[in-house]
C-alpha cells in the first residue's frame, strides 16, 4: 500500500489523476474500474480538465462501474448511471457501447452478474480501479461481512450506508436497500487501485483499512494484499493513522522514476 496524505482533497484528486492520466497514455485501450459518490468528483473534474487541455484521449478505453442501486433506471436522478454521465461520461470521448455499469432494472440479477463478470473478463480485466471508501469500510457496495473472494452480485445495504446515501434522494427512505456491486475478488483482480477518501467521517474506516488487520468486518482492509494499492487521503481522514509521517517521508522522498508507477 502506499499512502500519499494531501493537504486537500483538490490536492490529493490532482495526484490520482495524474497517476491515472499516465496509465493512459502508456496503454490508450486500458480498461478503467470507476467508481460514483462525492468522492471522485474533483477526480472526474481533473480528468476532464485533462481531457479537454491536454488531449488526454479516451476514445480506445474500456469502462466499468463498481454497483448501482436495483431498481434505479438511468432516468433515474440518483442512479449511479445518470451520476456517471453528469459527472464524466457527457464531457470526455469514451465511446458509449465500451461503457458498462450494473443494470438496475436487470430481471434476471444472478444472470446479469455473471455476465458482468465476463464482460470484464473479455475485456481483459481492469487496469486501473478508481474507489471510494464507506464510513464503515466498504469499497464498492461490499458492505462489512461481505465475502473477502465475493464477485459481482447484489447486496443488501446496512442503515448506515442508508443514511451517509441519503443526500444523493429526496430523503432517506428513498435509497435502496438493494444494489448490484462488483465483489471484492473483482476489485482485487484491477492491475492497479486507487482508493480516494476524504474528510472526517472517513477517518476511521482509513485506519482500519491502512494500519488495522485485514478483516471482513472493514472490507477496504483486504487492499493490504494487493500489489499496487494507492491510498489519496486528505488531512482528515489520515487523522487518526499512526504513522503519517512515515507516510509522508516515504512521499517526499521517492525517487522521480517511482512516482507514477
Ligand atoms: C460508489 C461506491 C461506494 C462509495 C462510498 C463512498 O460507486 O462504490 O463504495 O465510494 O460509499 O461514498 P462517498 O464518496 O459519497 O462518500
Amino acid at each position: 500500500m502506499e499512502i500519499i496524505i494531501s493537504p486537500d482533497s483538490a490536492t490529493a484528486s490532482r495526484e490520482a489523476a495524474r497517476f491515472l492520466a499516465a496509465r493512459i497514455r502508456k496503454n490508450p485501450g486500458a480498461v478503467l474500474g470507476l467508481a460514483t459518490g462525492s468522492t471522485p468528483v474533483p477526480l472526474y473534474r481533473e480528468i476532464i480538465r485533462r481531457h479537454r487541455e491536454e488531449g488526454l484521449d479516451f476514445s480506445g478505453c474500456t469502462s466499468f462501474n463498481l454497483d448501482e442501486y436495483v431498481g434505479l433506471g438511468a432516468d433515474h436522478p440518483a442512479s449511479y448511471r445518470r451520476f456517471m454521465q453528469e459527472n464524466l461520461f457527457s464531457a470526455i470521448n469514451l465511446p458509449a457501447d465500451r461503457i458498462h455499469i450494473p443494470d438496475g432494472l436487470a430481471s434476471d440479477i444472478p444472470a446479469h452478474c455473471a455476465a458482468y463478470e465476463k464482460s470484464i473478463l473479455d475485456a481483459g480485466g481492469i487496469d486501473v480501479q478508481i474507489l471510494g471508501i464507506g464510513s464503515d469500510g466498504h469499497v464498492g457496495f461490499n458492505e462489512p461481512t461481505s465475502s473477502l473472494a465475493s464477485r459481482t452480485r447484489i447486496k443488501t445495504l446496512t442503515t448506515r450506508t442508508r443514511s451517509d446515501n441519503a443526500h444523493f434522494f429526496d430523503s432517506e427512505n428513498d435509497v435502496p436497500h438493494h444494489v448490484i456491486t462488483m465483489g471484492i475478488g473483482t476489485i482485487m483482480e484491477a492491475r492497479a487501485v486507487l482508493l480516494l477518501a476524504f474528510g472526517e467521517n472517513k477517518a476511521e474506516a482509513v485506519a482500519g483499512a491502512v494500519e488495522g488487520p485485514i478483516s471482513a468486518n472493514n472490507p477496504a482492509s483486504i487492499l493490504q494484499m494487493h500489489p499496487t494499492a494507492k491510498i489519496y487521503l486528505d488531512e482528515k481522514s489520515a487523522s487518526l493513522l499512526k504513522r503519517r509521517d512515515y507516510y509522508r517521508w516515504v512521499r517526499d522522498n521517492k525517487p522521480d522514476w517511482q512516482r507514477d508507477c
